[in-house]
């Protein structure tokens, strides 16, 4: 098989590595892939982005499956294009893929089908929602429609942080278009989990639960990143709080799915929030997470190739989904800086030596690994148990060094 990945981060690099140990696949293209998929076993970078270049090139190459890591692409639609043109591709169609663009349509989702989540009130104009926070309960979430790179969401311990917020996505569009509309809702408390499933539209498998660590700073302090770390499984994931998510949030999602007739073949990542009062839904996003992949996808023992092929049959229940025991723990190594203003070019020395590495800011350029982007890599390590994991992650990453190089000293501990 010919596979091509679509994506130039970390999960991509982590995707790429787990397609590439399948004895049914020749050759992996990654468009545009980054400085660590390109020495994948089996993989190469190919430098197109848009949508109508890529058909081309899978139509030409003869691709058997595409696969697509990023949010953007789908809601673009690139799974309807792909189809139409008669190519195989798994992820979700450009209407289902609206569960994660559009926070509107995913909370009046969640509404009709009985989805425990965060009572909430939309609005289109800046004077009813600031009506709205004149009364309401603080602290309270605001967030904005549309994509916004993971910033779209505001906690407000006041009015005039709620204030501040409304004029900076509904006035001054700093989201350039995504915060014109915006949900405001109530805040939950409590821990937070990150469960990627698979779905064929006829039925969702979880996959192992995992954990992010979103903000800058260890102890969870700080603005809010693309993550900085993750674990899996996710330890506050219990039997009870598992049973309660598919019971009250995978099962009705599923159900609506179905009644919405959503062509939905792909990954269903649930945000999930567990509170005193049970699981809510804070958010789907409709692709896998990054970094949650990082630290996910080490421990399947199961073929993805095969995996994403029998979703793509609508075969997925005769699918028997393995795990490894133990756990995993990935860290990321971030430019001084991020996720505000960072420098990129520079040196990175070490890669080579570990082979644990998922590379995300990396370019290589005259045979030198060199940063290129806020988060630069991942380092992930497997154990027993967490504590080995975190311990083996942490001394992968001991290898690595670039100027300036960032990471949180508290991931899964
Ligand atoms: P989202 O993009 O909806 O997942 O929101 C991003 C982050 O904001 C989440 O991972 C939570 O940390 C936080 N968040 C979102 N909604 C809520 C809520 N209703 N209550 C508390 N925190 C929230
Ligand atoms: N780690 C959260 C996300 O991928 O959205």
């Amino acid at each position: 098989m010919k596979v091509l990945v679509i994506g130039s981060g970390g999960r991509e690099h982590a995707i790429c590595w787990k397609i590439s140990q399948s004895s049914k696949v020749d050759k992996i293209f990654c468009a545009p892939g980054n400085g660590g998929t390109d020495i994948v076993d089996k993989c190469s970078n190919l430098n197109i982005t848009d949508i109508d270049g890529l058909i081309d090139f899978a139509s030409k190459e003869n691709i058997d499956l595409t696969v697509v890591g990023p949010e953007g692409p789908l809601t673009e639609g690139i799974v309807d294009k792909f189809k139409s043109k008669g190519l195989k591709i798994f992820g979700p169609s450009l209407k289902a893929a609206q569960l994660e663009g559009s926070k509107i349509y995913s909370k009046d989702f969640m509404k009709k089908y009985g989805i425990k989540t965060a009572e909430y009130c939309t609005f289109d104009d800046k004077d009813s929602a600031l009506k709205y926070i004149e009364n309401c309960r603080y602290p309270v979430v605001i967030k904005a429609d549309g994509l916004a790179a993971g910033k779209g969401v505001s906690i407000c311990q006041n009015y005039e942080e709620a204030s501040t917020a409304l004029n900076d996505f509904m006035v001054k569009d700093v989201f350039k278009g995504a915060g014109k509309n915006v949900v405001i809702e109530e805040f939950l408390e409590g821990v937070e989990a990150s469960i990627l499933t698979i779905t064929d539209g006829n039925i969702i498998l979880p996959f192992i639960s995992s954990k992010d660590h979103k903000q800058i700073y260890d102890g969870g302090l700080g603005p809010n990143t693309g993550g900085m770390g993750a674990i899996a499984p996710n330890p506050y994931c219990t039997e009870e709080v598992l049973k309660d998510f598919e019971k009250n949030i995978m099962e009705p999602t599923l159900r609506g799915i179905q009644q919405e007739n959503l062509d939905y073949v792909g990954i269903i990542f649930f945000g999930i929030m567990i509170t005193k009062k049970g699981v809510y839904l804070l958010e789907y996003n409709v692709r896998m997470g990054d970094p949650e992949t990082q630290a996910v996808l080490p421990l399947m023992k199961s073929d993805f190739v095969e995996l994403v092929e029998n979703a793509i049959d609508r075969k997925l229940d005769k699918f028997n989904l393995q795990w490894k025991e133990g756990a995993s723990c990935c860290v990321v190594a971030a430019s001084k800086g991020y996720p505000l203003k960072y420098d990129t070019g520079l040196k990175i020395e070490g890669m080579e030596k570990s082979s644990n590495v998922f590379a995300a800011g990396v370019k290589k350029e005259n045979g030198q690994f060199k940063t290129s982007g806020g988060r630069v890599l991942v380092t992930y390590g497997v154990g027993n148990d967490l504590n080995s994991a975190v311990e083996a992650a942490y001394c992968n990453l001991k290898k690595i060094s670039f100027p300036g190089m960032y990471f949180r000293t508290d991931i899964g501990k």
